[in-house]
């Protein structure tokens, strides 16, 4: 039976949010963001190690205890340039208990409120597939194409259009050579589809947002909140 391996890249500096330390140790009632998505992940019984992907640089992952996230963590500081190079340094650091048809699943850390149901399903419906996939939802709101004066130019049809989320799950070997060929891409998925494939659509949920500006921090912090209750 293939494994199922998760990989998150962290090294990101969440320049976009605009905060003196890097998004993903901004901090929900008491614990740094990056704690939630990998609490998710490490709590999944089908999942058997969490890469955690940090900055060479990174001077703020020690200063926090994880071990309440019990054995199944490991941690690289091998991030990179892009995600994509974040991603395959992790896939790289994993490749010592990896096979090629395992699976992985790469979840960002600025995700912090996966349902483990939506995790579980993710994995359920993908065991089969030759390809892999990634959760994701419909667009529901009009699209607008801006000019360089922050004026519309056109209105895009949302018709089969889905916002892409994570995790995105693929194969071991098949992610890595995607990963390895693909230039620009913003997510696994891309690298995928760059090779001519077509990964699977799985409904994620409005709940597993990413945090991205400071508004989405305090809507985390409220859907975090409402779980535990
Ligand atoms: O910037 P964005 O929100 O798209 O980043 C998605 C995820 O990729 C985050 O978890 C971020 O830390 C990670 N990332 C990374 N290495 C980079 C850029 C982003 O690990 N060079």
């Amino acid at each position: 039976m293939p494994k199922h391996i998760a990989i998150v890249p962290a090294a990101g500096s969440g320049a976009r949010f605009g905060a003196e330390v890097p998004k993903q140790y901004l901090q929900i009632d008491g614990k740094p963001l990056i704690y939630y998505a990998l609490s998710a992940l490490c709590a999944c019984p089908a999942i058997s190690c969490v890469w955690v992907v940090l900055s060479p640089e990174d001077a703020h992952w020690t200063s926090f205890d994880w071990g309440c996230l019990g054995d199944k963590l490991r941690v690289a500081y091998v991030g990179g340039e892009t995600r994509a190079d974040s991603v395959l340094g992790g896939l790289t650091a994993a490749a010592t208990e990896a096979a090629g048809d395992d699976w992985v699943l790469v979840h960002d850390a600025a995700r912090p409120c996966l349902p483990a149901a939506l995790l579980q399903r993710l994995i359920d419906e993908l065991a089969g597939d030759a390809v892999g996939g990634i959760l994701a939802l419909p667009v529901a709101d009009t699209l607008k194409r801006a000019d360089a004066e922050g004026r519309i130019r056109a209105t895009e049809p949302r018709d089969g259009l889905w916002q892409a989320q994570t995790p995105q799950m693929f194969r071991f070997a098949l992610l890595r050579e995607a990963l390895t060929q693909a230039s620009g891409v913003t997510d696994e998925a891309g690298a995928v589809e760059a090779m001519g494939l077509r990964p699977r659509l799985v409904r994620g949920d409005s709940t597993n947002l990413k945090v991205t500006f400071p508004a989405d921090l305090a809507l985390a912090g409220k859907i975090l909140a409402e779980v535990t209750k």
